[in-house]
């Protein structure tokens, strides 16, 4: 399997761009098949999680045509009149997004079966509030075999409240409700900057919506939607990626494409521990010099500090001046699996439920390591920019999943970085 390879070298510098955000065009693909006819996506990074959810889309008898998505960034999604509103489990369990196919297929179809997602990297992961949500707009939910089939005739308005502002719930519940006989009121919904990008393309696809970025959403079903054309919002979580690079190689890039106004609370973390960014022309501007200093970081729902922020910042303060505690307040202990690989290369790390206080070192020591999961794997790719000696990073596909070619960003700004495909066993 293919790996990366990572030496220190200078501090960063020049331009680099943004993909489009992986978790708003896997909402936004689902979505299409709310309406028959041509849609057109704009933005959409070439990743893996991407080409996953195509197939998705295609095993349900929807033309997906990627041509135009490596040199243009656009995806042309065809939607029959008919579909079959199944998704097969070969796909779906690749992705958990695959889940938000439900609220669709329900709405547009009256019956939909996705194979329920099982555990992974995070933890486990219920989906307890979709269903409950389904239920309440009139559907019969069951769980066979693995799967989860609901059913109604047609969707009916109601009143829903998420016991927790979930973004994956958030996003089936919505695009459920835009179809259903009525008005749906959703309260403590997610604000993610994602779920905006949601509701502006189901807007223009003829649905009636209130209540965008607060915490309730109110929704006036149509009978039926049309087809548009989306650029989707560009991803935070990659910028926030190259803005902690940043801070752990030094330097001064700017990041194109990239909004201030979705990653502010980030912005301010960053700035405590000397890394600065501000607004420029289309894009953000990051500074750093020397030694970053430690700050402590809480993750919470947005605007809160994302939680897929958290491996790098938690890698920045491997090497930042002072302790630090950091708490997971979104997901399970388990998401510091990436922990152990950090402390082999020699962070100083202590984990105790959803809590990990960190001590930081001078420098990290290049090592063998893996990537467990998408943000986790880029994180520790980061690593190996505060690391002495030379640092592979295996099981690197799981980075492919959400980065175009996160190896050819950060060469372009000067980082030692490379694929290399080893002969032996991927470590
Ligand atoms: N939860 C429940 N019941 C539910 C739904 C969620 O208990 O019915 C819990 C989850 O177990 C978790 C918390 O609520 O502890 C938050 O889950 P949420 O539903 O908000 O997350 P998600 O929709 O499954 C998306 C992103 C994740 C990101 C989270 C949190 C996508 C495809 N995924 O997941 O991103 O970490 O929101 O912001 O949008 C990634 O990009 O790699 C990634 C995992």
């Amino acid at each position: 399997m293919r790996r990366i390879v990572v030496r220190a070298g200078n501090p960063l510098q020049g331009e680099v761009a943004v993909s489009g955000a992986k978790n708003s065009v896997l909402k936004c693909m689902a979505a299409t098949l709310l309406a028959p006819g041509r849609h057109v996506i704009t933005n959409v990074a070439a990743i893996d999680d991407v080409t996953v959810m195509g197939d998705v889309l295609s095993a349900m008898g929807v033309g997906v045509d990627r041509s135009g998505l490596a040199a243009e960034s656009t995806l042309v999604i065809d939607v029959p009149e008919v579909c079959t509103p199944e998704a097969p489990y070969e796909l779906a369990e690749k992705i958990r997004a695959s889940i938000v196919v439900l609220g669709p297929l329900l709405a547009r179809f009256g019956y939909a079966k996705v194979p329920l997602p099982g555990g992974d990297d995070f933890g486990s992961r219920p989906i307890d509030m979709h269903i409950k949500g389904f239920e309440a707009l009139g559907a019969t939910v069951n769980i066979r075999h693995g799967d989860l089939e609901a059913r109604a005739d047609r969707l009916v308005g109601g009143r829903i409240a998420l016991d927790y502002p979930s973004v994956g719930a958030t996003e089936n519940l919505l695009m459920a409700s835009v179809l259903a006989k009525g008005t749906t009121v959703i309260d403590n919904v997610a604000r993610e900057p994602e779920i905006g990008d949601l509701i502006d393309l189901l807007t223009a696809m003829g649905a009636q919506i209130a209540g965008k970025d607060t915490s309730t959403l109110t929704i006036e079903g149509v009978d039926t939607l049309h087809p548009t054309e989306h650029a989707v919002i560009p991803d935070r979580i990659e910028a926030a990626t190259y803005a902690v690079a940043v801070g752990l190689a030094e330097g001064d890039v700017t990041i194109k494409g990239a909004r201030l106004e979705h990653m502010d609370m980030l912005a301010e973390k960053l700035a405590e521990m000397g890394v600065h960014i501000s607004a420029v022309d289309n894009g953000v501007w990051v500074t750093s010099e020397g030694r970053p200093r430690s700050a402590d970081v809480s993750t919470l729902p947005y605007p809160g500090i994302a939680t897929d922020y958290k491996p790098f910042l938690l890698t920045l303060l491997t090497v930042s001046d002072g302790v630090a505690i950091v708490t997971e307040n979104v997901y399970g202990a388990n998401r510091y699996a990436y922990v152990a690989e950090l402390s082999r290369m020699g962070a100083d790390i202590r984990t105790e439920g959803h809590h990990a206080v960190v001590r930081g070192v001078p420098r990290l020591s290049g090592a063998p390591i893996k990537a467990h999961d998408i943000r986790a794997g880029a994180a520790l790719v980061l690593a190996g920019l505060a690391a002495d000696g030379t640092t592979l990073v295996g099981d690197a596909h799981h980075v492919e999943r959400g980065y175009a070619d996160l190896v050819a960003s950060l060469k372009s700004l000067g980082a030692d970085v490379e694929w290399e495909e080893p002969a032996g066993d991927g470590r």
